[in-house]
């Protein structure tokens, strides 16, 4: 098991260049089983959930080839194959292939991750959607059996904003018979993304980055050469880092337009952010402050993805802040360490924290549990003093390019063991 080893304490400065969106790229990726001819995406981030998704989409009998950082996709040759096995398990995402097979196949079989899924929270919303459009759904011992013969336009309607399941409504709609039209529909630019490119190829989607989305299907999609969009996430990870750690950094390629709420928060916290043709430069120019509260939502709130990214610089800051994670239940797992380090939190309830500010955090040996709590944690040890040992590197690498090699660019001292 390798890890990340930290010497904290050095403030960030030059330049980075901000990778291509894993959100986005994934449902793209799905939706490439949709259209015919060859798919070029550029910009696709070489992360652990493209390898598996590009995996799944060998398993179905499509043909995949990296070209540098460009994906060359052509699913002509796919069968229908039940998609089981690690790499679905693996990647709860998996499921935004649901609402692609079902249009391209009229049938989907796709392994979940143990335990009863329809009817529960996580996919409900995908299943009874799906189900409106014509779709019937099987529980199966491990797997979920979709079989629609025809999928056909509805009216769908999301009482919460899921990315994912807007997704999936996307991508069985967009070759439906008929119209459909969502409303509540998440307005995440990933979501967007996937829009757009589907556009690209043919489709008929209306009200792109709004709520109602409407979706006239089409017959048959082409094949297009589309461009992932950079990673707002990724860019926020990167300026929170210059933030907490006292620096000043380009961050080149940043999607500034999408990140209006983050650089908000990072003006409050003593952030002077200067976005700029190419990107957005961020520099430090006083105290850390803490603002008084730091609350998730929904796009174009405050991204639950950085929440725990951003919980290092509120230990440190000045003044108390009241966190309110709104979207997920179990998003706090990084209090542990942080208060191994030094950090004084308390955790009101499944949804709220209240971070004493003014602490100083020391390095230590400590463990990412999940993607964006580890990239929080190696924020944590850039902010440390000392030395910190971060294990669980596996899952900073579901979404993170390379990020030892991007702080060390940035003169931080960060190595994989
Ligand atoms: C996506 C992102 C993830 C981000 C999240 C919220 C991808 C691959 N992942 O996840 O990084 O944190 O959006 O911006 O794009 N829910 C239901 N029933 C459903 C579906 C969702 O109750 O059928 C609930 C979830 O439990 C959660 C909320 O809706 O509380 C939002 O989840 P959702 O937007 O679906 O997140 P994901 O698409 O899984």
């Amino acid at each position: 098991m390798e890890s990340i080893l930290i010497y904290g304490g050095i403030p960030l400065q030059g330049q980075v260049r901000i990778q291509g969106s894993k959100n986005a790229a994934l449902p793209i990726l799905a939706a490439t089983i949709l259209v015919g001819g060859g798919v070029f995406l550029e910009n696709c981030p070489k992360i652990t959930d493209v390898f598996r998704m590009t995996e799944i989409l060998k398993q179905l009998g499509c043909l995949v080839l990296w070209e540098k950082d460009g994906l060359h996709i052509c699913t002509d040759s796919m069968k229908s194959t039940p998609l089981v096995g690690e790499d679905v398990r693996k990647m709860r995402s998996s499921i935004c292939m649901l609402g692609a097979l079902l249009s391209r196949t009229g049938e989907a079989v796709v392994d979940y991750p143990g335990g009863c899924v329809i009817g529960s929270r996580p996919i409900d919303l995908h299943i009874e959607n799906l189900q409106k459009m014509g779709a019937m759904f099987q529980e199966e011992e491990h797997f979920l059996r979709g079989r629609a013969k025809t999928l056909k336009g509805a009216s769908l309607r999301l009482p919460i904003a899921s990315v994912g399941a807007t997704e999936n409504c996307i991508l069985a709609a967009c070759k439906a018979e008929g119209v459909t039209r969502i409303v509540g529909a998440a307005r995440e630019p990933e979501v967007s993304a996937l829009c757009e490119f589907l556009n690209h190829c043919g489709a008929k989607i209306e009200g792109i980055g709004e709520s109602i989305l409407c979706i006239e299907g089409q017959k048959k999609l082409m094949g297009c050469r589309f461009r992932i969009p950079a990673d707002r996430i990724v860019a926020g990870t990167y300026l929170f880092a210059t933030v907490g750690t006292g620096g000043s950094v380009f961050l080149k390629d940043a999607p500034v337009e999408q990140m209006e709420k983050v650089i908000q928060t990072a003006e409050k916290m003593g952030a002077l952010c200067q976005p700029l043709s190419d990107g957005l430069f961020v520099e430090r120019t006083g105290h850390l402050a803490n603002p008084y509260k730091i609350e998730t939502g929904e796009y174009p709130g405050f991204p639950t993805d950085l929440q725990s990214v951003i919980l290092p610089l509120l230990c440190k800051g000045m003044g108390n802040t009241g966190v309110i994670e709104n979207i997920f239940e179990d998003r706090f797992r990084i209090l542990p360490s942080l208060k191994k380090m030094g950090a004084e939190i308390q955790q009101l309830d499944a949804h709220r924290v209240l971070v004493k500010g003014g602490k100083n955090l020391h390095g230590k040996n400590i463990e990412a549990q999940e993607l964006r709590g580890g990239a929080g944690l190696v924020l944590a040890g850039l902010m440390a003093d000392g030395e910190t040992v971060l294990s669980g590197v596996e899952y900073i690498d579901r979404g993170y390019v390379n990020i030892c090699r991007d702080f060390r660019e940035l003169g931080a001292r960060v190595i994989r063991v």
